[in-house]
């Protein structure tokens, strides 16, 4: 049996760009523990009862900043911002004035620019057992994006098993805002081998299909007779290695924004099912976003060895980020990211985990 355990807090303790980081861990009264990092105001490990009652950590992370700082991918566990995911060629328009954002992804901005929420140091402002706020302010201009943004990140534990994550964001100036997490999951328990035996349900009728670039051609498609479908519970892997040339455009696997079906957002119920056959972790997603992006770690390479040594390699983990749709500051037909003056931002997310024997 593997013994998962956190993180120790000293191996978080250090400094970037002059301020301190720490490790901060939740923990409520049913067995499961969350460790967070003010770097990135990440989520480094989630300890949950598996069928067996066995702490089990679900998420792929380093167990040092050191790791985190060395690491390949950038983006374990991280909030990702001001905008998540892709820009079509950095460039966007707020009432006739430009943006530029720095490609770093091919021709695209990718979640932020490369200097995004993810690598910034988060001041801390409520620890208590069961929850933690992070809290940062981006500056005007800061990685091209107008506006002087303030954003608050919050985490919950609740005695349901449930993370809940709020997001809270102000500006000064007409910006765009596109907020989300981006844990890597594996309900097997993380660095224990790939995904495909995981049962994935998301309720979502239509998807968007991507160019060569990964930026939505705009046009929504059905899952329908697709290896999107996924609207009644199936494995992963069942249809992930078809030829299929969406799947291949997300260069081997998932990688795409589903729309979510208004009922279920409606009635507040999961937009998201997976759950493990081997360890019986069962994760619901709710949300108030109405895309979320399925990735199934399709970029991974094998190069980061995790918190227990063993390689993270392709498709060793699954990624649902609830957000508004891809390059949306220029796809006029889709909800708009537009944030004003006077306006607050909200959105919030729920990781709910449970047992199915
Ligand atoms: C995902 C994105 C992937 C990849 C990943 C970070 O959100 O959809 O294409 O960029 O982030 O490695």
């Amino acid at each position: 049996m593997t013994h998962y355990t956190l993180p120790k807090a000293r191996n978080f303790e250090h400094q970037i760009s002059g301020k301190n980081t720490h490790l901060i861990t939740l923990e409520n009264s049913r067995g499961m523990a969350v460790a967070l990092s003010d770097y990135g105001a990440r989520i480094v490990s989630l300890l949950v009862p598996d069928k067996h009652g066995n702490p089990t950590d679900v998420v792929l992370g380093f167990d040092s900043i050191k790791g985190y700082l060395a690491a390949d991918e950038q983006y374990h566990g991280v909030t990702v911002g001001r905008f998540a995911n892709r820009i079509a060629n950095g460039r966007f328009t707020i009432d006739g004035e430009t943006f530029y954002i720095e490609p770093n992804n091919g021709p695209n901005a990718l979640h932020g620019g490369a200097n995004g929420f993810h690598s910034r140091i988060w001041d801390r402002r409520i620890v208590y057992k069961e929850k933690a706020d992070f809290y940062y302010v981006a500056a005007d201009g800061e990685e091209g994006f107008p506006g002087k943004l303030s954003v608050m990140v919050k985490y919950r534990l609740t005695d349901n098993n449930e993370l809940i994550i709020s997001y809270r964001a102000q500006t000064d100036k007409p910006t765009v805002i596109n907020l989300t997490n981006h844990a890597y999951f594996n309900l097997n328990g993380e660095g224990n081998g790939d995904i495909h035996n995981h049962i994935l349900q998301i309720q979502a009728a239509n998807y968007l299909p991507v160019d060569e670039h990964q930026i939505p051609t705009g046009v929504p498609a059905p899952v329908e007779n697709t290896p999107f479908d996924f609207r009644t519970p199936k494995l992963i892997g069942q249809d992930i290695m078809q030829p299929d040339d969406q799947l291949i455009k997300g260069n081997g696997g998932y990688d795409h924004n589903y729309i979510l079906d208004t009922e279920a957002l409606a009635k507040k119920r999961p937009v998201a099912t997976v759950r493990s056959p081997v360890t019986g972790i069962n994760l619901e997603v709710l949300t108030t976003e109405p895309g979320l992006q399925f990735y199934t770690g399709n970029f991974l390479t094998g190069k980061d060895k995790g918190k227990r040594g063993n390689p993270y390699e392709k498709h060793g983990a699954f990624c649902l980020e609830t957000q508004h749709f891809p390059d949306s500051p220029n796809q006029l037909d889709f909800p708009t990211t537009l944030l004003l003056p006077g306006h607050v931002f909200e959105s919030q997310t729920i990781y709910r985990f449970s047992v199915v024997k």
